[in-house]
């Protein structure tokens, strides 16, 4: 049983995910329960500003540290001082990912009978990437992966979220003033969320690029698939991996979020349907979806090539093993959220103009 002291470090808790995962967890009481035993300390760029208000009313009593992910010293230090921290601010970002590791394995070392120090941890399934180009693979020869026999290394260095994942898998498996590690890979997430920031990034993304290039396009021909899963459905995932953790079920696992029964993504339609609709609101003049140019493709580097023009499909056996379903996103699928999705884009980016 935790003490009223232990602290839970959270950073990106006014996210799209984190602030879901507050939502979802306030919602299942034994969780809530236990997440209350715990006193919060929210990392946030400005205190004063809206989405930390608003996280003060969702989680009353929440300390905020004023802070951004270069501050390594502040996150260092409350990652040491917490029994838990929770990463859902950017999973590539590796001096605060090596602050966080830091800090954890010290509080280990500070309490060599204690409990180790759990670190839950946001990364991405474009671990996954085949490195396909954005060419057709036949789908017998796409591979659907699961969690029960994923391998980090069984993926290349250059695959995105690869040296994050090391520095944690490393950490986790280490013999001296070790720390327990949980990595949680999501697919493309979409949906109106019911947190603080409710808008999926992708359409943030994607969005504002196919306006700043003025084409709907894709990295290579597009044909690659990628696995998606509803926001609704990433914060029952969560609120299931912290009850494992928080119970002593979770280890040093790895779990994959994303619905295998999904239609995916394919790169080529969602730019086809999205040009469509941002050419009718006349934020693109060409409506045709095309490869981008290199001068585009150019600026991501190779890792814009493993993330956006791989097919990295994951199946999600060990939150299934445990009940999960990702409901929501068979109630409603991701070409239908796009549309709304897109609209809604369409409008906070007009309104920004305004
Ligand atoms: N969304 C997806 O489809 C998806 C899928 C797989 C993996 N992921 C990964 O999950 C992580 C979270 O994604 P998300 O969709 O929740 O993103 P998001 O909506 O952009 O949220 C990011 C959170 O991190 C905070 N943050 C970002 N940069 C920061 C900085 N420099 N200093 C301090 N705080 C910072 C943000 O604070 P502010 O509120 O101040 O902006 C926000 O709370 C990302 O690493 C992403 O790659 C996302």
């Amino acid at each position: 049983m935790s003490s009223p002291q232990q602290q839970f470090f959270f950073l990106g808790a006014t996210g799209y995910i984190g602030s879901q995962f507050l939502e979802s967890a306030k919602r299942d009481a034994a969780l809530y329960a236990k997440l209350k035993e715990f006193s919060l300390v929210a990392l946030v760029r400005d205190p004063e500003s809206a989405k930390a208000k608003q996280l003060q009313e969702v989680w009353p009593g929440v300390l905020l540290v004023k802070g951004t992910l270069d501050d390594l010293s502040v996150i260092e230090e409350q990652a040491r001082s917490s029994a838990l921290t929770f990463n859902a601010a950017n999973s590539d970002h590796e001096p605060s990912i090596k602050a966080i590791v830091a800090g954890l394995q010290k509080r280990s070392a500070d309490h060599p009978n204690g409990p180790k120090p759990l670190y839950i941890h946001i990364s991405g399934l474009a671990i996954l990437s085949d490195n396909s180009r954005g060419e057709k693979v036949p789908a017998e020869r796409l591979v659907q992966h699961s969690d029960s026999t994923f391998r980090l290394e069984d993926f290349p260095p250059t695959n995105p979220h690869h040296g994050p994942d090391r520095i944690i898998h490393a950490a986790g498996a280490q013999k001296e003033n070790s720390i327990r590690a949980i990595s949680v890979y999501p697919g493309v997430i979409y949906g109106l969320g019911e947190g603080i920031s409710p808008d999926a990034p992708l359409l943030r993304i994607y969005g504002s690029l196919y306006i700043q290039t003025g084409v709907a396009g894709t990295w290579g021909p597009g044909h690659n698939a990628l696995p998606v899963v509803h926001i609704k459905d990433v914060g029952t995932a969560f609120v299931k991996i912290f009850k494992l953790a928080l119970e002593d079920k979770a280890k040093h696992d790895d779990y994959f979020v994303s619905d295998d029964k999904a239609e995916p993504l394919i790169l080529k339609r969602f730019a086809e349907e999205t040009g469509k609709i941002l050419h009718a609101h006349d934020l693109l003049k060409d409506p045709e979806h095309k490869p981008f140019s290199e001068a585009v493709t150019n600026n991501f580097g190779e890792f814009g090539w493993s993330a956006f023009a791989g097919n990295w499909l994951g199946v999600s056996d060990r939150l299934k093993a445990e009940g999960w379903e990702p409901t929501e996103t068979a109630k409603l699928p991701f070409w239908d959220s796009l549309l709304l999705e897109t609209e809604n884009f369409v409008a906070t980016h007009k309104a920004s103009r305004t």
